[in-house]
C-alpha cells in the first residue's frame, strides 16, 4: 500500500459533484398490506450518506433496517418516496434497469453469507461478473485479485463448507467487491462470528473504505461494530434518528 497523505480524497470524479451525497432517500416510505390491512414499516425516511462515508445503522429487531438496506440496494421497491444513489433515482427503475444497476453500483454481504454451496470460493466470486462482457482470463484477474484483498488466494478452490465462517464471510465481501461498486451494503455482517471473527470482519470493511473509498452502510446490533463506522444513524418503528446520545463511535472525520 502506498504511502498515504493525511487527506482522504474521493474515489474518482463522477457525472455528479464529488461532494452531492452518493445516497439520499427523500420521504422514502415502505408498507405491507395484509388484507385489508396496512403495515407501514418505514415512514418517511430522509437518508444523506455522503461519499467515501461509513455508516453504521443501528435499531431493535423489526425496526425496518433491512428493508431500508434492501430499498437502497435495489433489492426491494418502497410504497412512495424517492431512492437516489449516485444521481440515479432507482425507485423509478424497472425491475430489469434495477438488476442490471445493481450488478455494477452496490456490493451486498449479507449475515449469513449466502454462498452457492455447490461453486468453490473462486466461483462464488466470479458469478456476478458473469453478467458482465469480460473474457474468461478478465474474469480470472479480477476474483485473484480481490480474493488477495481479503487474504484467500490460497483458498480460492475451496467450497464453502471448507472454509470457516470467517472465510466465508471475506468470500462474501470479496464476491460484494468484485464489480467494483461503490457502494458496499451490509446485514449484520459479524452477526454470525465469534468476536475475534467478527472484528477481523469488521477491519476488513474498513479498509475497503480507507484504501479503496467504498461508501459503506452497515446494519448491525453490535455497538462495538458501529463504533469502526463514521456515523451512526437509529431507526425506530420506522423512524430514522442521527446519532443516539451515548452510543457515539469514532468521531466524525468530515464537515459537520
Ligand atoms: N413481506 C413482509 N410482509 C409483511 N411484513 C413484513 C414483510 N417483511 C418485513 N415485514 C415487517 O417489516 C418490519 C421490519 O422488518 P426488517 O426485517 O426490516 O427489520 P430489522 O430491523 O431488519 O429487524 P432485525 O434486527 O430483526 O433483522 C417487521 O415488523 C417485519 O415483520
Ligand atoms: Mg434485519
Amino acid at each position: 500500500m502506498a504511502a498515504s497523505t493525511a487527506t482522504h480524497d474521493p474515489p474518482s470524479a463522477l457525472a455528479t459533484p464529488a461532494d452531492a451525497p452518493i445516497v439520499r432517500t427523500v420521504a422514502l416510505s415502505k408498507s405491507y398490506r395484509r388484507g385489508d390491512q396496512v403495515i407501514p414499516v418505514l415512514v418517511d425516511i430522509e437518508l444523506e450518506v455522503r461519499r467515501g462515508d461509513f455508516v453504521a445503522l443501528m435499531g431493535p429487531s423489526g425496526s425496518g433496517k433491512s428493508t431500508l438496506l434492501n430499498l437502497i440496494a435495489g433489492i426491494d421497491q418502497p410504497t412512495s418516496g424517492r431512492i437516489e444513489v449516485d444521481g440515479i433515482d432507482i425507485a423509478g427503475l424497472s425491475e430489469r434497469e434495477l438488476a442490471a444497476w445493481r450488478a455494477s453500483h452496490v456490493g451486498f454481504v449479507f449475515q449469513f453469507y449466502n454462498l452457492m454451496p455447490v461453486l468453490t470460493a473462486f466461483e462464488n466470486v466470479e458469478l456476478p461478473l458473469m453478467l458482465t462482457p469480460l473474457s474468461r482470463s478478465q474474469r480470472r484477474a479480477h476474483v485473484d485479485a480481490v480474493l488477495g484483498m481479503v487474504g484467500l488466494s490460497d483458498r480460492a478452490q475451496h467450497y464453502p463448507n471448507e472454509l470457516s465462517g470467517g472465510q466465508q464471510q471475506r468470500v462474501a465481501i470479496a464476491r460484494a467487491l468484485v464489480s467494483d461498486p461503490s457502494l458496499i451494503v451490509a446485514d449484520e455482517p459479524t452477526g454470525d462470528l465469534d468476536r475475534q471473527t467478527g472484528i477481523e470482519v469488521l477491519a476488513l470493511l474498513s479498509r475497503l473504505n480507507d484504501e479503496l473509498g467504498k461508501t459503506i452502510i452497515m446494519v448491525t446490533h453490535d455497538p462495538k461494530a458501529a463504533a469502526v463506522a463514521h456515523r451512526m444513524v437509529h431507526l425506530d418503528k420506522g423512524v430514522l434518528g442521527d446519532e443516539p446520545e451515548g452510543t457515539r463511535g469514532v468521531e466524525d472525520r468530515g464537515r459537520a
